[in-house]
């Protein structure tokens, strides 16, 4: 079945992890180190003219009208997803199969989370799912739909907008993982009402902590997450509603000015190095073409790019028989690899009240035993990645 075209792991022993950052590092040391010299000589650490400057030049990038700086893409949810309208009586649907933060920005909200099984070609939120639950959910007074770009690729806009039309809902785009990914000619954080972004230090745009934004083209709406994030003040001392200390500050933002510069080279390798795998899982005799279930003799399944999305490749997913099995050979033989994710949300014991069970939403739950990401950062090189698929195709060799 498997064949012997790559080098066997046996050989090669060298670890390969998951992500590197250090890589990323050296090769941004000198500009880093301007930018955090910068912010030292002014003192400026919160708010101020470098704040601005990031806020400006990421609105610029995404082609919206703002950007707002928060202290985290939890934040940045949560926030998006008050100035939006979400709030007690009112729900939000979105996907169960994402980070935790997806549904409890909802519940910090006071609003009901509705959630609505996955595409799984994609394993991204299905919009037939979720207009399904919008109509079930009618009484409880839909405010928003929160559709995940998992992994870097956008969830199917076309038909989201059409949902929002029809339902008069707003979209708030959770894209903590999709800095620069696009749907059409148009980029993740400008597809919906508002959007949220992590710059958590393990993402494709990262800061050196916690950091992340929300981005819009309604000013209005800016300008209240601009408040909501500062205390519920535009005026010091003065406060207007009850807002929170939400707030990026003038290191991480310095930080994210040197990164957002490269962007798309980071990006583009990404994609270069996700066409890669492709090639080697295939070559490897891994994968059947078009497969979404995976068994014996097709064990990796290849997640779908759509046609009209721009991948960024944040993680690198695929379905993998025996996951758990394969998982911990990849260990034993130096190779990182991470479950996103483990328990679909509605599985959660903390969200036990919202009354799912188990069977509910069979396609997050099947993703939620299959899913594997596999290593994946621009500096990743072609040999750790001929190392990891040899180590795959030796697994299932056995
Ligand atoms: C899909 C998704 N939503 C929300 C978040 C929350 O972002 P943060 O960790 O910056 O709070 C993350 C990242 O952790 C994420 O991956």
């Amino acid at each position: 079945m498997l064949s012997n075209s790559l080098p066997s792991a046996a050989v090669q022993r060298e670890p390969v992890p998951m992500l590197d950052l250090t890589r990323q590092y050296e090769s941004i040391r000198d500009e880093v180190q301007a930018a955090l010299e910068r912010v030292l000589t002014t003192q400026h650490f919160i708010g101020g003219a470098e704040l601005e400057s990031f806020e400006r030049e990421s609105a610029e990038y995404l082609e919206v009208r703002a950007s707002v700086g928060c202290a985290s893409g939890t934040d940045a949810l949560w926030l998006a997803l008050l100035a939006a309208g979400a709030g007690p009586d009112t729900s939000v649907v979105t996907t169960p199969f994402s980070f935790f933060a997806t549904v409890s920005s909802i519940v910090r909200c006071g609003a009901t989370p509705v959630l609505a099984d996955i595409d799984p070609a994609t394993l991204n939120l299905d919009p037939h799912g979720a207009a399904a639950a919008l109509k079930r959910a009618r009484s409880h007074k839909v405010r928003a739909v929160m559709p995940v770009h998992l992994y870097g690729q956008c969830a199917n806009m076309d038909e989201f907008d059409w949902l929002a039309q029809e339902h008069k809902v707003a979209i708030v785009e959770d894209a903590a993982q999709a800095f620069g990914a696009k749907w059409r000619d148009r980029k993740a954080g400008a597809l919906g009402t508002a959007a949220g972004f992590s710059f958590y230090p393990t993402k494709n745009l990262s800061a050196y902590g916690d950091a992340g934004c929300v981005t819009t083209s309604d000013e209005e709406l800016a300008a209240h997450v601009r408040r909501l994030r500062n205390h519920g003040s535009r005026q010091r001392y003065y406060h207007e509603e009850i807002g929170w200390n939400s707030r990026l500050d003038a290191i991480q933002a310095g930080v994210l000015r040197v990164k957002l510069k490269h962007i798309d080279d980071w990006n583009q390798q990404r994609r270069m190095l996700a066409c890669r795998y492709h090639g080697l899982l295939v070559n490897a005799g891994l994968v059947q073409a078009g497969a979404q279930s995976v068994e014996s003799r097709a064990p990796i399944a290849l997640l779908s790019s759509l046609p009209e999305a721009y991948h960024i490749y944040h993680q690198y997913v695929v379905r993998a028989w025996r996951r758990d099995e394969l998982r911990s050979f990849l260990a034993g033989q130096g190779i990182g690899t991470e479950v996103y994710y483990p328990v679909p949300l509605h599985l959660q014991e903390c969200f036990a009240y919202l009354g799912y069970r188990a069977g509910d939403l069979p396609e997050s739950e099947r993703a939620a035993k299959e899913a594997l990401a596999l290593p994946m950062f621009p500096e990743l090189r072609e040999d750790e990645q001929q190392r990891v698929a040899a180590a795959i195709a030796e697994f299932y060799s056995r």
